[in-house]
């Protein structure tokens, strides 16, 4: 019997459970393979922390990953020549006819190099909720987290309406603004503000200015954690950090305009309730389609690639075209576009 190894790596998401099972039960059925699966993503595949699977009960709708995960790199660090040795120890030891790994953009990063350097039989699943991995029209864990920012936004719109103040909500997204351009668009956000398109602090005063003119007294502007003014581009995050007197772009929002204008503006930070609880319908199938492809790569031997969802159907990519890629905003988005033609300030 064919034995292969799963993990989950980088930061969680909704559908990672239902990933894991699409992988189990259609290997099982399709294959008769067993599967293990480490702890804490390459930590455990170093360390030979691992459970066997037999039972996914309750998995599909589960939030977080029950195999735990970590940021643990391989390839980095003083000892990373040890953690190497031990990974090809233990899958050799184990006998692993493939290891598939769930993970985001450095993920798949290192999930390529394991291929490419050291000759493991990988194939990889794209998560993220910030759907920012190459290769793939979407990740799962975006469209809940999506899901989930927009009901809080729909939320906010009442202290803003009743106090006539700028309400802020800023949303996960370090590199790609897909969670702020989504969940902005349909929760109805008049300023949405994304690391893709640096923004003027002097645009957004102008944009709520033009709002008051129209007798709309309230502003909602939906901001990515990664959004940059134009006064940043270009430069690293150790200078980022020195030229930043708060952290986070909504505080450093809110303030400027209380003091720029004459109105109250005040922040929510949505964190990590974007990441958490049960996948909505879309991730949970996703996850399922794209895991319950997994076993036909394995049987057919066709390793060093990832499961895509491309033109609404799985696609394999290989892992040259998605690692060290970044899936961005980019001008001509559709979303972008309708979200601009009708009035959505981008602070531009
Ligand atoms: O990769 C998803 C993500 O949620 C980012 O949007 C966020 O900046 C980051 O993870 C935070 O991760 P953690 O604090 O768990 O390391």
């Amino acid at each position: 019997m064919k034995k292969i190894g799963i993990l989950t790596s980088g930061g969680d998401a909704p559908g990672l459970n239902a990933a894991i099972r699409g992988v189990i039960k259609s290997a099982k059925e399709l294959y008769d393979m067993e599967t293990i699966g480490f702890y804490f993503g390459f930590g455990g595949l170093i360390d030979n922390n691992y459970t066997t699977i037999n039972d996914t009960s309750g998995f599909l709708t589960k939030g977080g990953t029950i195999l735990k995960t970590s940021r643990i790199k391989p390839f980095k660090g003083e000892d990373k020549e040890e953690k190497i040795n031990s990974i090809l120890h233990n899958y050799r030891s184990h006998n692993l006819s493939s290891l598939v790994i769930i993970g985001g953009n450095g993920t798949q990063k290192t999930a390529y190099n394991l291929y490419k350097e050291l000759g493991l039989n990988i194939i990889t699943l794209p998560k993220t909720i910030d759907n920012d991995i190459a290769g793939t029209d979407i990740s799962f864990g975006f469209s809940s987290a999506v899901d989930i920012a927009t009901e809080a936004i729909d939320r906010v719109h009442s202290t803003a309406s009743s106090h006539n103040r700028v309400m802020i909500v800023e949303v996960m997204g370090h590199k790609a603004g897909w969670i702020g351009l989504h969940a902005g668009l349909s929760s109805g956000s008049d300023i949405i503000l994304i690391p893709e398109i640096p923004f003027s602090f002097k645009n957004i005063y102008e944009a709520i200015n033009r709002r008051v003119e129209k007798k709309k007294n309230s502003t909602i502007i939906c901001v990515a954690e990664g959004a940059i003014s134009l006064d940043e581009i270009g430069l690293s995050s150790a200078e980022l950090t020195s030229k930043r007197k708060f952290r986070s772009i909504g505080q450093r929002l809110a303030r400027k305009i209380e003091k720029h204008t004459p109105y109250e503006s005040r922040l929510t930070v949505l964190g990590y309730v974007q990441r958490g609880g049960s996948p909505n319908a879309f991730d949970r199938n996703l996850a399922t389609i794209l895991g319950a492809n997994v076993a036909n790569l394995i049987d057919a031997k066709n390793f060093g690639n990832m499961v895509g969802y491309v033109d609404n159907e799985a696609k394999i990519v290989p892992l040259v075209n998605v690692a060290g890629y970044l899936n961005i905003v980019k001008n001509e988005n559709q979303i972008l576009k309708a979200a601009r033609s009708i009035g959505i300030s981008f602070g531009d």
